[in-house]
Formats: structure tokens, C-alpha cells, sequence
């Protein structure tokens, strides 16, 4: 290993890919949404495109882009507080000589990134919470009966294309929705994504970054 930390070599490591394959898997049986490789790869560009966007360092970028990408990596062992144990996974799975200021910083943010009662501490928690809440695919739902998904399952069945704009020059943070009112109502998304929406607002304050949201091209936030 180098002696700093690359995305190439967290993309690359096997353990991490081992890990990733055995969450999804179970997640699988379980019914839950996609949380392997397609969740762990969307949701890195996205918080390193949100960092590159307001002009964060290259160095900001990478490391909000492991962090996104490691920060579900917990899931392998219990869905219940993965938070933190994708982080302790996260410093577990490194060589230790790379242990340092950048690596907590990683650590850090993996291990806050549920927790919405608070303000993500650093740029890199509050690219990890954007690139993460802002994954609603329909793709990862695992089922194409509508009947058999709970409403969480399925609001994300609904959401066509989810997309963020970042304007820099404004400091604006625009999350984008398309909604298909066929299957849910904008209603149904608040109601279950009320408290996510919130958490992208604080993740984007952080970044001195005010959060404007549309639903259907109607303005909410
Ligand atoms: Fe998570
Ligand atoms: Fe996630």
C-alpha cells in the first residue's frame, strides 16, 4: 500500500468487494433495497461532484469519495447501527500505517452518516450524506410488485430520475425530483423522506450551501 490513502486501492481491495457482495446478498434475502456496488459507487461520484462543484481540493474530493463509497460497508454485519461499524470496518480493512489526520477525518464521517440530529462535521460528511440521500433509484428496489413494497420501498419505485445541481456562484445545492404520481404522491415522499430531506439541508448548510428542492419542476425548499 502507498502511504496515503487512494480510492483506487479501496475499489480495488478484495476484503472490501468480499464485504460488499456478502451485504447485498443478505440485503437481498431480506427484501431490503440495492446496498452493494451500484449504492456504494453512485453515492461516492455524487459527493465528490458536489466537492469539485463548490471547488474543494482534489485531496477533499478523494476522501469524501472513500468515505461515500465505505459507508455502508457495516450493513455486512447488522443493519442496526452500521454507522459505526462501517467505520470500525473502514480502520480495520486499512493498513494502519496510513493511519492519520485524513484517515479519521474518513472515519469520522462514515460513523456520523445516519445521524440526523446532527450537522455532518466536516466537508466530507456532508458530501458522504448528500452522495448517500440522494440515492433513491428505482432500480434498487429488488421487486416489480407494487403490492408487495412497503411505502418506503415504495416512494423510491417512484422517483424516475433523482439528480443534483450544485451552483457555486449562488451557493445552491438543488436536489431534482421526478416523481411518477402514478405509484406514490408527492405527499407519500415527504412523508417518508421528510427527515432524509432535512439531513441533505443541514449536509448543504455545511457547505455553506443553501438546499432548493423540486418535485415534478414545483419548488418545496
Ligand atoms: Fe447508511
Ligand atoms: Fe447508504
Amino acid at each position: 500500500m502507498s502511504k496515503i490513502l487512494t480510492f483506487e486501492e479501496i475499489r480495488n481491495n478484495p476484503e472490501i468487494q468480499t464485504y460488499l457482495e456478502f451485504t447485498d446478498k443478505a440485503f437481498a434475502i431480506m427484501g431490503y433495497k440495492e446496498h452493494g456496488q451500484g449504492h456504494a459507487l453512485r453515492s461516492a461520484t455524487t459527493a465528490e461532484n458536489v466537492l469539485k462543484s463548490l471547488g474543494y481540493s482534489a485531496r477533499e474530493q478523494e476522501l469524501a469519495r472513500i468515505a461515500t463509497y465505505m459507508h455502508d460497508i457495516g450493513n455486512m454485519v447488522s443493519i442496526h447501527s452500521h454507522d459505526q461499524s462501517s467505520a470500525v470496518i473502514f480502520l480495520n480493512v486499512i493498513d494502519e500505517t496510513l493511519y492519520g489526520d485524513e484517515v479519521f477525518a474518513v472515519a469520522t464521517a462514515i460513523g456520523g452518516h445516519e445521524d440526523k440530529n446532527m450537522d455532518p462535521v466536516s466537508s466530507i460528511a456532508a458530501a458522504l450524506v448528500l452522495g448517500d440521500k440522494t440515492d433513491v433509484r428505482r432500480e434498487r428496489i429488488r421487486t416489480q410488485d407494487m403490492f408487495l413494497i412497503d411505502k418506503h420501498s415504495l416512494v423510491i419505485a417512484a422517483c424516475r430520475k433523482v439528480e443534483v445541481a450544485v451552483n457555486k456562484e449562488k451557493s445552491i445545492i438543488k436536489l431534482k425530483i421526478d416523481i411518477d404520481t402514478s405509484i406514490c404522491s408527492v405527499m407519500d415522499y415527504f412523508e417518508i423522506f421528510m427527515s432524509r430531506t432535512i439531513h441533505c439541508k443541514r449536509a448543504a448548510n455545511v457547505l455553506k450551501c443553501d438546499l432548493e428542492l423540486y418535485i415534478n419542476e414545483d419548488k418545496f425548499l
